[in-house]
């Protein structure tokens, strides 16, 4: 008895709880794709800034940074490219050491730091952010 009231329990709370849509496509709700579709996405994409920084961008494929996308350091950057008047955020030492922070997990090609053995300051005093093998 006891095994057929949990059963039965788990059956109809199964029917009643179970999303509309769950199931439809695949394991998740049908309308959920419609719902993240929907949103606006924040980040207007490395073409995006070519349009109005072309020199910018000559100067960043010089250097070490090619292969980094404005945004990455920049931030989101749609609000921006939509309406210039819309400052994007500048970036901080926060932004250089998410990948320059020494780690033992990182590529060795990656040149690293210790931050607290390193130059105090910001980053951007003594690299050229841009070409980071020059100094401002
Ligand atoms: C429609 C033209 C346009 C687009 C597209 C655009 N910008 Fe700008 N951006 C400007 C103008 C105008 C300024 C202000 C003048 C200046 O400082 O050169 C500016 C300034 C900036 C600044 C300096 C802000 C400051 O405080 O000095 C940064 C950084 C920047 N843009 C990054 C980006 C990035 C990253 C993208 C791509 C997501 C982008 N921009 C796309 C027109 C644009
Ligand atoms: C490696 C990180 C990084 C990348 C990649 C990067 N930027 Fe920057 N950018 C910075 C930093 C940091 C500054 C601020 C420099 C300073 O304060 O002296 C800056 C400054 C700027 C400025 C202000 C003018 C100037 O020269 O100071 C503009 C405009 C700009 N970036 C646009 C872009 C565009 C467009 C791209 C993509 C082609 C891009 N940046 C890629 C880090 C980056
Ligand atoms: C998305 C990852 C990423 C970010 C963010 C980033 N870098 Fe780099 N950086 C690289 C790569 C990749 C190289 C090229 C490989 C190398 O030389 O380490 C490089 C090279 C360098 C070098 C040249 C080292 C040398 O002498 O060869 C310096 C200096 C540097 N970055 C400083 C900065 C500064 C300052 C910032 C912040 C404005 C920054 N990086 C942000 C990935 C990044
Ligand atoms: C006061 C100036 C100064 C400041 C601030 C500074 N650096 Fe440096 N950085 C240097 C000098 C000088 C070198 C080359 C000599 C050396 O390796 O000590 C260097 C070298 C590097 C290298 C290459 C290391 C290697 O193994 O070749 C990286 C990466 C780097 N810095 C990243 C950063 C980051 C990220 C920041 C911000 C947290 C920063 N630096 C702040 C002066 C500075």
């Amino acid at each position: 008895l006891l095994t057929f009231a949990i059963v039965g329990t788990y059956a109809v709370a199964r029917v009643l709880l179970t999303p509309e849509t769950f199931g439809e496509f695949g394991h998740y709700r049908g309308v959920a794709l419609k719902e993240l579709a929907s949103r606006q996405p924040t980040y207007a994409g490395a073409k995006a800034c070519a349009e109005c920084h072309d020199d910018q961008v000559t100067r960043l494929a010089k250097g070490d940074h090619k292969t980094i996308a404005c945004e990455t350091c920049h931030g989101p950057g749609r609000k921006h490219a939509d309406d210039p008047d819309e400052k994007p955020p500048k970036g901080g030492n926060s932004l250089c050491l998410r990948c320059h922070e020494a780690n033992p997990a990182r590529p060795a090609f990656l040149k690293q730091v210790t931050t607290k053995d390193h130059f105090e300051g910001r980053c951007a005093e003594c690299h050229v952010a841009h070409q980071p093998k020059e100094v401002p």
